[in-house]
């Protein structure tokens, strides 16, 4: 029993929890899951699990993504990003919904299944049909030689390294980056995304790992403002854009590990139900960060004041706009908007972790949730 506690308290490397050590790992798994795949200073982008199957994305009539959770956010931003960069129609399913849709699938389409695990029942079943359809599969995994990674005619693994921690941190964030990598490989295939483009985006990803660690820096504040919102019954988390998906994220990764409710929502979906639940009980998290939405938020923001909510808000360093008006203010270094989940999401992260460790839940292994869900 003492062998094993000194064994586990090794894996965490010297911290509390794996969900932690994997947080601050981030800088280092972002950079592993592009090593090899892109040197900007060179002009090199390329992805070997892709290079066979380039001209099939290139010409694909559409990319439906499937998933589940934490990887169906990722393929959220897949989608922006994916219409964005390499103008080509992306869908993006709940595993679940889709396998039992009778969907429509053409040889033509391309399925992009995500999972960390690689295990997931409805993820696995989902491509399994799209297969029997002719459809092309192409898998993002975390776990090399998973039952997803088997089954798919090409991938890319994520290369985040084991995570053990059930709320998935780093899985994420590699998985965008990946995601990323693919949009600007076809974008650039395609002609939609013209070189010089191309290149900024590419010194930019570089710089990612470095600004995350940047982020990293907050965990102090963060844990002043769990401090004051961990009582909470409720949470609000808003987001535009490629934000949006992050608001999902970060609801789900406060639900996951606080048990305290929260919900994410595109910004302007506000008014047509939750602002609702809004008085000054309720925390709301907007993620507002200097983007092409960012003159919308600001009027979100003021709507949410107007009702009394305490805003915890997720700025670019140098703002001054959105904290004369927010009760709280994250600053995080700036970054192209098509990167900036990958630095946005890891406050969110923080605030859920630091919350759940103050409200003495099981933060590795919360109640009622499986790292890999193997059946249906
Ligand atoms: C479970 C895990 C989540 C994960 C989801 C999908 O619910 O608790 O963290 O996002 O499954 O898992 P996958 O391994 O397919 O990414």
């Amino acid at each position: 029993q003492k062998l094993e506690m000194e064994l586990e308290s090794i894996e965490k490397g010297g911290y509390e929890h794996f969900m932690l050590k994997e947080i601050f790992e981030q800088p280092r798994s972002i950079l592993d899951s592009m090593r090899g795949r892109m040197v900007a200073e060179s002009d090199h982008l390329m992805m070997a699990g892709i290079r066979e199957f380039e001209n099939k994305f290139a010409n694909a009539s559409r990319i439906i993504i499937v998933a589940c959770g934490t990887s169906w956010h990722a393929g959220l931003v897949a989608e922006y990003l994916i219409e964005d960069l390499a103008r080509i129609p992306v869908e993006v399913e709940y595993a679940s919904e889709f396998r039992y849709r009778n969907p429509i699938i053409s040889e033509r389409d391309i399925v992009i299944a995500i999972s960390q695990s690689g295990e997931t029942a409805d993820t696995l079943a989902a491509l399994e049909l799209a297969k029997s359809k002719g459809a092309t599969i192409f898998g993002i995994c975390n776990v090399v030689g998973s039952s997803i990674a088997r089954a798919t005619d090409a991938g890319a693994y994520t290369h985040a390294g084991p995570e053990i921690g059930v709320a998935s941190t780093k899985a994420f964030t590699a998985q965008v980056t990946v995601l990323t990598l693919i949009a600007m490989i076809i974008g650039s295939k395609r002609g939609t995304l013209e070189t010089t483009k191309l290149r900024e985006l590419m010194v930019e990803l570089e710089t990612i790992p470095a600004k995350v660690e940047e982020a990293l820096k907050l965990n102090e504040q963060i844990i002043g403002i769990s401090e004051q919102y961990k009582d909470a019954t409720n949470f609000l988390y808003l987001g535009r854009g490629y934000n949006f998906p992050v608001a999902l994220e970060g609801a789900l990764k406060l639900k996951e590990i606080s048990y305290i409710h929260a919900e994410g929502y595109p910004a302007a979906e506000m008014k047509h139900g939750p602002i609702a639940l809004i008085d000054e009980q309720m925390p709301v998290v907007v993620i507002a960060t200097k983007d092409s939405s960012y003159e919308k938020i600001v009027s979100n923001v003021q709507e949410v004041k107007a009702r009394k909510g305490k805003v915890i808000a997720v700025v670019t360093e140098g703002d001054t706009t959105i904290p004369a008006m927010a009760d709280h203010v994250i600053e995080i270094p700036e970054t192209s908007e098509h990167l900036m989940p990958l630095l946005s999401v890891i406050p969110l992260q923080l605030l859920s972790y630091h919350i759940a460790v103050m409200r003495g839940c099981n933060v590795d292994q919360p109640r009622n949730l499986a790292k890999s869900v193997t059946v249906e």
